[in-house]
């Protein structure tokens, strides 16, 4: 199977869960805003990028795909609510997200703030039941739980927005600007990758491969992120150009120029690679979706 191919059949299938998973909420639940508010977020055409990289790991693995795909969902609820956060005007003040008006353009700033809270509480009632039913695995779940709570939380993902939000307008070090990356968006793609890890029970030396490679492709996701910002389209991004900018963030396009950004995602991409060799031929998948990071037009 070529790249391509297993990219798309492995979003297919997260999209199919994910899709199953909100309507049966929707039914499950009296209609109400905020189902309706959820479900227009998560089902608005993300990349399902962090999804795809937990199944890609388990595949690469010879495990069971339905198994881990729980935690694959989890992470992209939370990362889903991160971004209905991150595009609030009290944040970065974006008006369009996947292609579609960000969430409080529709649904108002209250009941955005409330369906990304009630995302993040339905991405840990997920782990939680999924742990709870995982019977001789279960340990080896709240574990892989845990992994995903901490890359979310004070000293993940958040610590790195709150990182992002306090420099706007000032100049800060590459040491912070590395910092916030490995935080705000580093912290949930690691968690992509080690949270399967844990669950299968690889040994250690693979778990820090695994987790050198995660390193490298969270720092290459965000620097390509800055440069669409500024070489993008709105149209194949599907959400507003020039927020950087406009917010006054530094990123590593503001730091280092657009060639200085470039070169830097290609040295990081060729790290990515290169730490993965202990797995030899079945790795390939990783590998290029590290290329694929690079390369991404959206
Ligand atoms: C955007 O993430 C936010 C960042 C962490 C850079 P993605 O580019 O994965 O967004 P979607 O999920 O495809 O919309
Ligand atoms: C977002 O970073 C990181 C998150 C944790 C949401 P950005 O603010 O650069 O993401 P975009 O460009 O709005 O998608
Ligand atoms: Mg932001
Ligand atoms: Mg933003
Ligand atoms: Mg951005």
């Amino acid at each position: 199977m070529n790249f391509k191919e297993e990219l798309m059949s492995l979003t297919l299938l997260v999209d199919n869960y994910l899709l199953e998973y909100f309507e049966r909420l929707k039914s499950e639940v009296p209609e109400t805003k905020l189902i309706e508010s959820m479900h227009y977020s998560m089902m608005a055409g993300g990349k399902r990028i962090r999804p795809v990289l937990v199944l890609a790991v388990a595949k690469m693995m010879s495990a069971e795909l339905s198994e881990v795909m729980p935690f694959a969902a989890a992470i992209e609820m939370i990362h889903t609510y991160s971004l209905i956060h991150d595009d609030l005007p009290a944040m970065d003040n974006d008006d369009y997200r996947r292609g579609k008006l960000t969430n409080h353009k529709v649904f108002g700033e209250a009941m955005a703030i409330l369906a990304g809270d009630a995302l993040l509480n339905e991405a840990f009632d997920l782990l939680f039941k999924t742990s709870a039913k995982a019977g001789e695995k279960m340990e080896q779940s709240v574990k892989a739980s845990c992994v995903i709570a901490s890359a979310a939380g004070m000293d993940g993902m958040i610590a790195g927005q709150v990182i992002d939000i306090e420099s706007e307008g000032k100049q800060i070090s590459e040491t912070t600007l590395k910092t916030m990356y490995r935080k705000k968006t580093g912290a949930l793609i690691m968690a992509s990758i080690i949270a399967p890890a844990v669950f299968i029970g690889l040994p250690d030396d693979e778990i820090k491969a695994l987790s050198e490679y995660a390193g490298y492709i969270g720092v290459a996701f965000q620097i390509k992120d800055d440069i669409l910002d500024v070489e993008g389209t709105s149209e194949e991004l599907g959400k507003s150009v020039g927020s950087d900018a406009k917010n006054k963030k530094t990123t590593y396009v503001s730091l280092y120029g657009l060639d200085g950004a470039k070169k830097m995602l290609r040295n990081v991409t060729e790290k990515a690679i290169e730490v993965l060799n202990i797995f030899g031929e079945k790795a390939w998948f990783l590998k290029e979706i590290a290329y694929f990071i690079a390369e991404r037009r959206n």
